[in-house]
């Protein structure tokens, strides 16, 4: 369902502008991952992708397909920033998504897997930790088996280790050609993961330009200040 373009959106939510000028075209497979300071519209530019927003101005396609259309709609999936576990087992929050899309239930297994959650699949979701929630809710967004995967700062709050776990589970999506687009302030992870990089600033974009060349000489003023108060590990 790709490209993605975007042209001359806008937002506003009571009468304030929160995203403008935003023009944007996702064309490639892998991981684009967008960066900003809190507040700068992240989330709701996600929101927006997702189709979950009614745009103020501009349009927004997936390969000519409105955003807002539901067939469009559902074959992208999103993990919401605090995302919500069905009062149900592990297994249970899986097979609901697996039903809901018409998917075999065999599936299961190879879900459970993946999200490195054979072990607790009779546990109640909710009793989960915060990184085991993080990844059930990847897993249940992998189960619809969408061709875009939305996710909204997937590990933030988790140590390392479940990071690593997360990222494994992004690296699977991308293995099988799934579009990542994601939210992170982990400048180490963006680094170890983007293909590409979307700044915004204030509501709107400042560059958006290939990884390698955002790490190494961003060519906004923003996103060198961003960089440049990120503090580097030993
Ligand atoms: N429903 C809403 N009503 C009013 N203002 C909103 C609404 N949703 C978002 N905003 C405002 O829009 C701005 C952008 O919010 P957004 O959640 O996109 O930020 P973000 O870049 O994801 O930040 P963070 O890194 O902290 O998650 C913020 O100032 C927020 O208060
Ligand atoms: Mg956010």
């Amino acid at each position: 369902m790709l490209p993605l373009q975007i042209r001359q959106l806008a937002v506003c939510i009571d009468n304030k502008a929160l995203l403008h000028n935003i023009d944007l075209t996702l064309a490639d497979k892998g991981v684009s991952i967008l960066m900003g300071h809190n507040g700068a519209g992240k989330s709701l530019l996600l929101r927006c992708m997702h189709g979950l927003i009614e745009p103020a101005a501009g349009s927004l396609q997936w390969a000519g397909i409105h955003a807002t259309d539901i067939n469009s709609r559902h074959r992208q999936a999103m993990v919401f920033q605090k995302p919500l576990m069905l009062n149900r087992s592990v297994a249970g929050n899986i097979l609901y998504v697996l039903k809901l899309r018409n998917k075999p239930k065999d599936r299961l297994q190879q879900h459970l897997q993946t999200a490195e959650l054979e072990s607790q699949s009779r546990q109640s979701a909710r009793s989960l930790s915060g990184g085991e929630q993080q990844r059930l809710a990847i897993a249940r967004a992998l189960a619809c088996e969408p061709e875009v995967l939305f996710l909204d700062e997937p590990t933030a709050n988790l140590d390392p280790e479940a990071t690593q776990k997360i990222e494994s589970q992004i690296h699977h999506a991308t293995g099988k050609s799934i579009k990542v687009i994601m939210v992170t302030h982990d400048v180490a992870q963006a680094r170890r993961i983007a293909d590409d990089v979307v700044f915004i600033h204030k509501g709107a974009i400042t560059e958006h330009t290939k990884a390698k060349t955002f790490f190494t000489t961003p060519e906004s003023k923003q996103a060198h200040d961003y960089l440049a108060a990120y503090v580097k590990p030993v």
